[in-house]
């Protein structure tokens, strides 16, 4: 039987972080290893994003991550040459799992908004594609 592999926007997905709720608040963990799918190598946040800001515009050869909206929202499209598809993350439970090869762009941020990133791989310039047209090229190839 032939098998159909996966696209790498197949491969991004939504994760539902564990809810630890008391009367003292709320709690949520992610633990690197088997269950995230990585190791985590790097964790980095972005905050004070102006309300006409936009980041990301770029994609990665190999490096994986993990979205997590701590606080207020924005939109996240997700594009791997192919198909693309935009999701807003607001919910710190919600995570978002981003495979390799994806272009992506982060926009409409709430005020205030915090996202935190954990990362598979130390930060490496060479990992990146800056420009969308040889992000096309390799991801259809
Ligand atoms: P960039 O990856 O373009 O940010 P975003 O995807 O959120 O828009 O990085 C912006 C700048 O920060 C760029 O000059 C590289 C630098 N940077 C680091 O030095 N280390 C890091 O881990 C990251 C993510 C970025």
């Amino acid at each position: 039987m032939m098998q159909v592999e996966a696209t790498p926007l197949e491969h991004c997905h939504m994760v539902d972080l564990p809810r630890i709720v008391d009367p003292r608040g709320s709690l949520s963990v992610v633990e690197g290893g088997e269950r995230l799918g990585f190791d985590i190598k790097r964790v980095y946040y972005l905050y004070d994003v102006p309300a006409e800001g936009e980041r990301g515009a770029h994609g990665h050869r190999a490096l994986q991550q993990l979205f997590i909206p701590l606080l207020g929202g924005f939109d996240i499209t997700l594009d791997d040459g192919h198909r693309s598809k935009r999701i807003r993350l607001d919910n710190p439970a919600r995570a978002l799992y981003v495979a390799p090869m994806i272009w992506r762009e982060l926009a409409n941020f709430d005020r205030d908004a915090v996202c935190l990133v954990l990362a598979s791989m130390h930060y490496d310039e060479r990992d990146y594609f800056r420009d969308y047209g040889s992000f096309l090229r390799e991801a259809r190839k």
